[in-house]
């Protein structure tokens, strides 16, 4: 047995800012109502035509890839997270496979929304343990922007997301005291219906009929969220995974030197670190410049947090999510 750690960090977000006041300008909303909900002051759009969810995964990942000084012959296996595709199918991971010219190496897609890049980790993980794959790219990637709908009607959503991608790669690590040390993953189904983007599904619609119907009314095509629902649940998976986590390791929250949470909402995480009793140093928070990139969050944020310096070697890292499934999970860390 291996553990698997993590050999290189990066991420790609789109040049174009969109503020708070700009979304104002396209329906009823305002900064004050968004900063103080969300902590969110601005988030990234694409500008149509010139990056997908792909591209951004692609760009993340060759910063990942050099800061691991990995070569693309070198890269065993693909694991990509997103809500978002370029394509109802393919998924995403063999057009990276394509797009980085890696060998003929196995992809995987994860549909795990907001938790996705946790499940990635994990997945990725379990074949490193193993001794089957070396060295694994995982990606998050979300392109939000074309999909939200962008009148008052969707406004309690729409504030929320941006578009970004992040990327690690994963590296076999021969001493088991060090690297990715456990993750935990759960889900519960009976919630999917509170956070949920209904179209283009298939279950019990006929795309004929959808294309026949073609109704711009169609509220099915854009993300709907039970806000509060969501909210209460979040704060309470959270607290409950990173606990199951760090008992698993013999660890307590003293121990946390930094927690990355899933970006979701700036007011969870500080749920989460009043409860905690963390420090702001102990809890990283980026979603103030980036809003809610779902499967991207983590990999953004570790990313940057790494960046700043305020992740070094020794440390114990905590990644933690939760989000529509409902699906949660957290991985824990020795860097
Ligand atoms: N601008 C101005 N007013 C708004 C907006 C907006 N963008 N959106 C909603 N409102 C109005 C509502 O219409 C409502 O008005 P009313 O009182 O006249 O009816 C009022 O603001 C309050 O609306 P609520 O939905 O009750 O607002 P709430 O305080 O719950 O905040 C929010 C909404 C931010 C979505 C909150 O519920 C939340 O954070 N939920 C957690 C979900 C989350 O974080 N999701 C992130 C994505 S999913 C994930 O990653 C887990």
């Amino acid at each position: 047995m291996y553990n698997s750690k993590i050999a290189g960090l990066g991420f790609y977000v789109p040049d174009n800012i969109v503020t708070n006041d700009d979304l104002s300008k396209v329906m009823d909303t305002n900064d004050a109502w968004i900063q103080e909900r969300t902590g969110i002051k601005e988030r990234r759009f694409i500008k149509k035509g010139e990056d997908t969810t792909t591209s951004m995964g692609v760009k993340a990942a060759k910063i990942a890839m050099d800061r691991a000084k990995i070569a693309a012959e070198d890269i065993d296996f693909v694991v990509f997270a997103t809500l978002s595709p370029d394509y109802y199918f393919p998924g995403p991971g063999v057009l990276v496979q394509r797009d980085l010219g890696l060998r003929t190496v196995g992809a995987l897609d994860v549909r795990n929304q907001c938790s996705g890049f946790i499940y990635a980790i994990s997945v990725a993980d379990q074949y490193i343990k193993t001794g089957m794959y070396k060295n694994i790219l995982v990606i998050g990637s979300e392109v939000h922007s074309s999909g939200l709908d962008m009148t008052s009607r969707g406004r309690g959503v729409s504030v929320i997301f941006g578009d970004g991608a992040g990327a690690a790669v994963l590296s076999r690590e021969e001493d088991l005291t060090k690297g990715i040390l456990s993750t935990h993953l759960h889900s519960e189904g009976v919630h999917a219906e509170e956070l949920v983007l209904k179209a283009p599904g298939m279950g019990g619609r006929w795309v004929s009929d959808i294309l026949k119907d073609n109704d711009p009314n169609d509220e099915s095509y854009f993300p709907y969220m039970n806000g509060q629902f969501v909210f209460k649940n979040a704060v309470v998976r959270f607290s409950e995974v990173i606990m199951e986590g760090l008992h698993k390791n013999n660890l307590e929250i003293s121990d946390i030197d930094m927690l990355i949470p899933h970006q979701a909402n700036l007011r969870i995480s500080q749920f989460i670190q009043q409860k905690f009793k963390l420090k702001d140093d102990q809890v990283f928070s980026n979603i103030q410049k980036y809003g809610n990139t779902t499967a991207a969050s983590i990999p953004i944020a570790l990313t940057e947090a790494w960046q700043a310096g305020q992740i070094k070697s020794g440390d114990t890292v905590v990644l933690a999510a939760f989000g529509s499934g409902f699906t949660w999970g957290s991985v824990i860390i020795k860097w």
